[in-house]
């Protein structure tokens, strides 16, 4: 079955190396698995108070998370931990209590930076925000890109023959833990 993924990016630039890997990753997948970035930076900050009356853009957030069979989260590191960008829709998608469009979505997430660290800092803070959320992570293979500003061709792909084919046995892992969640839901 075709599996469709809501592809969350945390940087807000047009330029982001992270969106770049986004959309590589996209031409990786196999052919069952649908990667569509869902858009975040027009997300208010989260805020109880106006929850009764929720924002459009995070009503539509959360549709189009609940939606999806699956989450990938590929984000850079922001002062060694998740930037705030991404935090925040998190946050949203996790709101209100009881009801987050994220629980047991099945997730995986990559880290790309142009570093050397290839944003281990911000993988691991999101996965803690993620195991409090009940949203089942796959474990590995872990993602941390680094060198981020060499890895793309003009085109978008991926220029280092070693990532392309790690990134390739990434998101297959990922579309084999999909089905292994939905399954076992099932
Ligand atoms: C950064 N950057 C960064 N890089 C890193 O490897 N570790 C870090 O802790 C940080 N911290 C950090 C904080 C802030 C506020 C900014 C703006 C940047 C650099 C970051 O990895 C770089 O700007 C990436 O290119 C951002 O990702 P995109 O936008 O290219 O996807």
């Amino acid at each position: 079955p075709t599996r469709h993924i809501a592809v969350l990016v945390g940087s807000p630039r047009k330029a982001s190396l992270n969106r770049k890997l986004a959309l590589a990753l996209a031409g990786l997948a196999p052919e069952s698995l649908k990667l569509g970035i869902v858009e975040i930076t027009g997300l208010p900050f989260y805020n109880e108070e106006i929850e009764a009356e929720a924002p459009a853009p995070w009503t539509a957030f959360r549709e189009q998370v609940a939606a999806s069979d699956g989450v990938l989260f590929v984000t850079p590191e922001y002062n060694r931990s998740v930037p705030a960008l991404l935090k925040n829709a998190v946050d949203v998608g996790s709101r209100p209590y009881g009801k987050s469009c994220l629980t047991g979505k099945p997730a995986a997430v990559i880290s790309l930076s142009p570093g050397a660290i290839g944003g281990f800092g911000a993988n691991h803070h999101l996965r803690q925000s993620l195991m409090c959320l009940d949203v089942p992570v796959m474990a590995g293979p872990e993602a941390y890109l680094g060198n981020g500003g060499s890895l793309f061709d003009e085109q978008g792909g991926i220029a280092v023959p070693g990532t392309k084919d790690f990134l390739g046995k990434f998101i297959g892992a990922y579309a084999k833990w999909v089905e292994t969640i939905l399954a076992g839901r099932g």
